[in-house]
């Protein structure tokens, strides 16, 4: 019987990583590629959802993860450290543990969703809760790891980056190429940097024929890409991506320009038409910074862009039930009956 086995053993080969390399793993990766009905019909495309809240613990940070605390591991590191606002926190705490280290983790006070809080708690974090946004967590965690011994598994790191590069690996594996285009959310910018450099590198081995267009999307609150500048109070009900400067700007911007992508913002009310379309039509409970790519795509399609019969990748970053608010808002709630079947079929529509 088989199982996959985690990006390091499954991409050992194109990751820094050597024979005696202990390996930290919750087996992370070799997520569903979904094919999305509703999207497919609303665009003419063939549209496909990556679902990386099918990780571990419930976001594609674990790519990054499982080769940030393996890293940190060889080095002989006894603690990580990472600001973040909510996922790498909880990735990093829940990889620490397997590593027998200690995890510090620098979040934005009161702007984490509840589950990825609990998701530290639980995995025996050390969280701080700094009186600023993520860009300043950012910063005092770098100042930290430069001054204490304790590593940084931000995305600054780049081995961040290399274990994030295999979901492009696994989407071309599983295509056979790669897409016309790649959508996905933007927030500190790491992940579109690492997909770029998953599929560049696979074209350059020629395992791909071809590149994706990236396109990216942040929330309209926090688009300091789109706008061309730092936005010193950033705001979006999609928290994940509530960052105002991300690390890796400068990446962004090749993989755009390098893959004749582009980069755009959202509004909130995007977003959550988005998630709700995601949930309710294509059966995938995603957070609300995941259904950036979702929005980005259908706003893309209004305007024209997006012209029928391509192969169309969209990542969803993160899983629904980490931020179960925005579900449970809104909605109907629900009756109560006595245990009584007429009752029931009555309250049903079945009667
Ligand atoms: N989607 C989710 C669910 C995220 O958690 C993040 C980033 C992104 C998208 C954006 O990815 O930063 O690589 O551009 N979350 C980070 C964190 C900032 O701390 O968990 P990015």
């Amino acid at each position: 019987t088989h199982q996959w086995r985690g990006i390091i053993e499954e991409y050992r080969d194109r990751l820094p990583v050597s024979d005696s390399t202990p390996v930290v793993t919750l087996r992370e990766g070799g997520t569903p590629l979904v094919p999305a009905q509703v999207l497919s019909e609303r665009t003419g495309c063939e549209v496909h959802l990556k679902v990386e809240g099918a990780n571990p613990t419930g976001s594609f940070k674990d790519r990054g993860m499982t080769m940030a605390i393996t890293r940190a591991k060889e080095e002989g590191a006894q603690a990580v450290i990472c600001a973040s606002t909510g996922n790498t926190s909880a990735s990093a705490a829940a990889y620490a543990v397997r590593a027998g280290m200690v995890c510090a983790v620098l979040v934005p006070q009161g702007k984490i969703a509840l589950g990825k809080m609990g998701q530290a708690l639980v995995h025996g974090a050390k969280i701080l809760q700094v009186d600023g946004n993520f860009d300043d967590c950012l910063t005092l965690a770098r100042g930290l790891s430069d001054n204490y011994p304790v590593a940084l598994v931000n995305s600054v790191n780049p081995v961040r980056i290399e274990g994030q590069k295999t979901a492009a690996f696994e989407i071309v594996d599983m295509l056979g190429d790669a897409p016309d285009i790649h959508v996905l959310p933007v927030g500190n910018a790491g992940n579109i940097t690492a997909y770029w450099k998953g599929y560049t590198e696979y074209a350059a081995d020629g395992v791909a024929t071809r590149t994706p267009r990236m396109w990216g999307f942040q929330a309209s609150g926090s688009a300091p890409i789109v706008r061309g500048e730092v936005v010193k109070d950033p705001s979006t009900i999609a928290t994940a991506i509530r960052i105002g400067n991300p690390a890796s700007w400068n990446y962004a911007l090749a993989a755009r320009d390098e893959s004749g992508g582009f980069i755009d913002e959202v509004t909130d009310r995007e977003i959550l038409r988005a998630y709700r379309l995601l949930a309710s039509q294509e059966g995938v409970f995603v957070e609300p910074a995941s259904a950036a790519s979702v929005a980005g795509l259908l706003k893309a399609a209004e305007q024209g862009k997006v012209d029928p019969g391509q192969r169309i990748v969209c990542t969803v970053t993160g899983n629904g039930l980490k931020d179960p608010d925005w579900a449970v808002a809104g909605a109907p709630q629900p009756v109560t009956v006595p245990v009584d079947a007429a009752a029931a079929a009555e309250r049903l529509g079945l009667a």
